[in-house]
């Protein structure tokens, strides 16, 4: 902790925590963009942002909470160097092979109504991207995304 009460290396932070019904997809999406408004991102890096939550929330929602509704959590950091952590998690089934999930085009939906992209979507507009899963206990992923530093 520094003087500002905030974790080391930590400018701001925001903990938003939410039931996973999909109305709040796009309220999660929204909190987050509003929060990397303080870095002064360009219209894309917001896109990019928007886009890679809105993957990895809808995740929670449709495969780690397929059959109930529980709890996701998101931890936002902005590090330094215009540095933003986005760190998002569930308690829900996991996933028995990361390694796998992470390939373009993989997915488990049987109903054939997913691309198997939202990894690849996630890892391509942002700077970085961490997951961690354990079957029966949740997934986390935490994605960094560098902002450009304007004038
Ligand atoms: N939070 C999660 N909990 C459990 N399984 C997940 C989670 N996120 C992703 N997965 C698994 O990884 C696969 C790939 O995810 P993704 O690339 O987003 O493709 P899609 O969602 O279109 O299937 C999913 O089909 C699912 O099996
Ligand atoms: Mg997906």
């Amino acid at each position: 902790m520094n003087k500002r009460g905030l974790a080391a290396n930590t400018q701001n932070e925001l903990k938003i925590s939410f039931p996973s019904l999909s109305i709040n997809e796009g309220i999660a999406r929204s909190a987050v963009a509003a929060f990397a408004t303080q870095l002064d991102p360009t219209i894309d890096e917001l896109a990019d942002i928007k886009c890679a939550v809105s993957e990895a929330v809808t995740n929670c929602i449709v495969h780690a909470y397929r059959d109930c509704i529980g709890v996701i959590t998101i931890n936002l950091r902005i590090c330094a160097d215009n540095l933003l952590r986005m760190e998002i998690k569930d308690r829900g089934c996991g996933i028995p092979d990361v390694e796998a999930a992470r390939v373009p085009l993989y997915t488990t939906d049987p109903a054939g109504e997913r691309s198997g992209m939202g990894f690849a979507v996630m890892e391509s507009f942002t700077d970085r991207m961490r997951v961690r899963s354990t079957v029966g206990k949740g997934t986390v992923v935490v994605l960094y995304k560098k902002l450009s530093c304007r004038e």
